[in-house]
């Protein structure tokens, strides 16, 4: 297992080129099954969540090939509906596929999915949402098991606007027979790019990026070439990490839009933010103000995925802020790691309250998740002294080459094997 040495105190400047999100990038590889026909992914980033999916993907009977930073997919001799345990319980993106599998075979099992342990995670919404399309559903020792005949579009209300519900409901409704209107939808920009990427394979798919998804189910999917998204919770924390280090730092390819309550969040914290077209600037000077108060929320609120780093970045500000999550039960889990360089954060349930101290110090820490641990190495970066951050294999679930765009912002860090 590899760790992260971190001689914190540098000031972050420079430019770092994003990749394309992760979130994106999952259920994409889950659509591609619905066609037999070549699917490109371009820019895939090179992280362990993609290549899980990719082994998905093969166990279902698919080729995926990367070809430099592409990932080639023809699923035309694909003719398995199971997901072993192993991979679901490593990825909880494997959920995704139950849509796209009951598309393609009228036919999924799969174990019940894992990912990070950031909380109970159940994919009820999901199953409700699946029956109304015409699926029949059993559970049995961890395992789900769920048949259709034809899928039949249907109105679905969604109770909490789950990103992943709303994906499989997209993957699962759109070859079915008739309209599916979902209404409640999650609104994030992932949601919009598999819109734009099943459109581009022949569907007809509107709305998303609102509450109302409309879904007019059509006969057959061809290939298509795509570039994703670039990841706004890379950006997010790209731009945290300068906000506590100091510096001028700028991320490019990610649209304002898709991070303005982060934006208005750091301007709150007295950081200078510029935007121009997909480049966001910031500049971080002295010490900064709290925020007093942080909530996370469905987009386009404050992305609970950038909660752990916003905490941070809180602990060493002037004034006390209260950070409150609203969408995962135990995602304070890195609290007492932070706790060990010297913060002052008290959790009560959904609540953490946060002290700012002067400075954080070294200490050895683990990242227990992949959120998490990133803002670890954010406060490992911000703090005086030597961090170590043992446990590399959550981080790298969703950041590549994150040393590499650190170093080049001028940290220090390396990475050593254990
Ligand atoms: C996705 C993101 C994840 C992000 C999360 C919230 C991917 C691969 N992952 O996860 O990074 O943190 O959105 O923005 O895109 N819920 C239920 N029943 C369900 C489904 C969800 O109660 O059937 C609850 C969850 O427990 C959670 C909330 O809804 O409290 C949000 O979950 P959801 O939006 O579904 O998150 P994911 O799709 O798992």
């Amino acid at each position: 297992m590899d760790k992260f040495i971190i001689d914190g105190g540098k000031r972050l400047c420079g430019s770092v080129r994003l990749q394309s999100a992760k979130n994106s990038v999952l259920p994409l590889f889950a659509a591609s099954i619905l066609t037999d026909k070549q699917v490109t992914i371009r820019a895939v980033p090179k992280i362990t969540d993609v290549f899980c999916m990719a082994q998905i993907l093969r166990e279902l009977g698919a080729e995926v090939h990367f070809c430099g930073e592409d990932a080639v997919i023809d699923s035309s001799d694909a003719c398995s509906h199971e997901i072993s345990s192993a991979l679901t319980k490593e990825l909880r993106s494997s959920v995704f596929m139950l849509g796209s599998l009951l598309t393609r075979f009228g036919r999924a099992l799969i174990a019940y999915p894992g990912g990070c342990d950031i909380g109970l995670r159940p994919i009820d919404l999901h199953l409700s949402a699946l029956k109304r399309l015409g699926v029949n559903i059993r559970e049995r020792d961890g395992y789900v098991l769920c048949e259709c005949g034809k899928l039949k579009g249907a109105e679905i209300v969604l109770d909490f606007p789950s990103v992943g519900a709303t994906e499989n409901i997209l993957l699962a409704a759109v070859k079915a027979e008739g309209r599916t209107v979902l209404q409640g939808a999650a609104k994030e920009p992932e949601i919009v790019d598999l819109q734009n990427f099943l459109n581009a394979m022949g569907a007809k798919v509107r709305g998303a990026g609102t509450d109302v998804v409309v879904i007019e189910g059509v006969k057959s999917l061809g290939g298509v070439e795509w570039e994703p998204v670039k990841d706004r919770i890379e950006a997010g924390t790209f731009l945290i990490a300068c906000a506590v280090c100091g510096g001028e730092t700028e991320v490019v390819g990610v649209r304002a839009e898709n991070v303005r309550f982060l934006l208005h969040k750091l301007r709150e914290n007295g950081c200078k933010i510029g935007v121009k077209n997909d480049r966001i600037r910031i500049e971080s000077r002295g010490r900064l103000h709290s925020n007093r108060r942080i909530e996370t929320m469905p987009f386009p609120g404050f992305p609970t995925d950038l909660q752990a780093q916003a905490t941070v970045l809180n602990a060493t500000c002037e004034g006390c802020a209260l950070i409150v999550e609203n969408l995962f039960e135990t995602r304070f889990k890195y609290v007492p790691e932070l706790q060990k360089m010297g913060a002052d954060v008290e959790v009560r349930g959904r609540n953490a309250f946060v002290r700012g101290v002067k400075r954080l110090h070294g200490a050895t820490v683990t990242a227990g998740d992949l959120r998490g641990g990133a803002a670890l190495v954010v406060a490992a970066l911000g703090a005086e002294g030597t961090s170590e951050v043992l446990d590399l294999s959550h981080i790298d679930r969703g950041y590549a080459d994150f040393r590499e765009k650190l170093k080049e912002l001028g940290a220090d860090i390396r990475r050593v094997r254990t």
